[in-house]
């Protein structure tokens, strides 16, 4: 693959030299309609310096690119950010390969190198604020736990203002675009609101706490090389100010039904409430699971104020596909949502009483009494379900007033 690929100059002193992923298309329970890149840096310092690696598959592209800047054998450290396999799955045949003086990761990321790849590599740990001299510029560390693994850190690289932040501030978009300014404004929120929903959402209360610890650390960024998708060069303070507001997850006034239906009884209940709701000026995305991924569904729930879930019941549960996303939401933790439960059943009908639950273990306030009706609903049932969505309206209405 020599000369066949080229790095890409991100700033003075420093490369892309990642991969580009067209063809992925599941992280993990996330699917990714639109691939990935995997995003390595070249740091052309007197001590030259690889920050992340890429996917295993994507070593030869990776080592192509930086060919078109330096003999590889003349990268003398690599930091490891991130441990997780698609920025370190080649990192143990590239240090066979490329024989750096020094590889680096946090104390955390030493040891989960050691257990996903249990080679005998000497990696070095660096501490919270420790630094590196790379000879005419130098490297700080800061520990940035649990965004997204316990090993995470980002990389400062105070010469060029550039913050090499791995799976924070990423997306996973496949482009030959390689700087977000190059990229239309509505597709990087869509993607990055994706990508924060289905990836980093659970980790909302660290990603405020780094935000804090970045900008009390007097760093100046100009550049955020994230390790996936296009680099922030121009406006940065765009897509800070966008995880600010996914992070605190203030409630608005937006609801979203979800459910999966049999013999479509759910889904008329379903229609009932979202008409009501719609009607009183919430803004409603309703949602079918028979039609629906569970990705989309967390992406519309990061800036929804009420979640609320419908399914029949089957053998005396809900329907699997109701199953599929009330796991995946509950994982992700969506925070400041009301909701409720609605379905119908033939004959035991528990699958109302087990979606409550649910929702209450996923912290859900109820906001309305939960709605069961046998076999079909009637003029009655629909009156009542529009009232549902009516009484959780208001709730929506006042708790997003007060938030905003
Ligand atoms: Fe892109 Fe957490 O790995």
């Amino acid at each position: 693959m020599k000369d066949v690929y080229s790095a890409i100059k991100v700033t003075d002193n420093v490369y892309w030299v990642g991969a580009i992923d067209w063809t992925i298309r599941d992280f993990h329970g996330y699917t990714t309609p639109h691939g990935s890149t995997y995003n390595a840096y070249l740091v052309m310092a007197d001590d030259i310096t690889l920050i992340d690696t890429v996917k295993a598959p994507f070593k030869d592209e990776m080592l192509s690119r930086i060919r078109s800047v330096v003999d590889p054998s003349k990268i003398k450290y690599i930091i490891s950010n991130h441990s997780e396999m698609d920025h370190s799955g080649c990192l143990s045949e590239v240090i066979d390969f490329i024989k750096p003086e020094k590889v680096f990761a946090s104390t955390v990321g030493v040891k989960t190198l050691k257990e996903l790849f249990h080679d005998t590599h000497e990696i070095t740990p660096v501490k919270d604020g420790e630094t590196l001299s790379l000879g005419n510029m130098e490297l700080t560390f800061m520990e940035t736990r649990m965004i997204h693994w316990p090993d995470s850190m980002f990389t400062y690289l105070a010469k060029d203002e550039l913050l090499f932040s791995q799976d924070a501030f990423g997306m996973h978009l496949a482009s030959l675009e390689r700087f977000a300014d190059e990229i239309p404004a509505s597709t990087l929120e869509y993607e990055g609101a994706t990508y924060y929903a289905n990836i980093v959402l659970p980790y909302s209360p660290v990603v405020l706490k780094t935000l804090d610890k970045v900008a009390a650390s007097g760093m100046k960024i100009k550049v955020i090389a994230p390790d996936h998708g296009p680099v922030w060069r121009k406006d940065i303070g765009w897509i800070i100010d966008l995880y600010k507001k996914w992070a605190s997850q203030k409630p608005t006034a937006k609801a979203v039904v979800v459910y999966a239906t049999m013999w479509h009884s759910t889904e008329k209940m379903a229609g009932a409430i979202s008409e009501a709701l719609a009607q009183a000026g919430v803004k409603v995305k309703l949602l079918s699971m028979n039609e629906t991924h569970r990705s989309e569904v967390i992406y519309e729930v990061l800036d929804a104020g009420a979640l609320i879930v419908g399914s029949p019941t089957l053998n005396n549960n809900i329907l699997p596909q109701m199953a599929d996303v009330m796991t995946y939401l509950k994982g992700l933790k969506p925070a400041n949502k009301i909701g409720a439960a609605f379905g119908s059943y033939g004959w035991s009908g528990e699958s109302v009483k087990h979606l409550e639950a649910m929702l209450k273990e996923m912290k859900v306030e109820i906001a309305a009494e939960s709605i069961a009706v046998k076999n079909v609903p009637d003029d009655d049932v629909l009156r009542k379900c529009h009232e549902m969505g009516k009484a959780i309206a208001a709730e929506l209405l006042k708790r997003a007033t007060v938030a905003n």
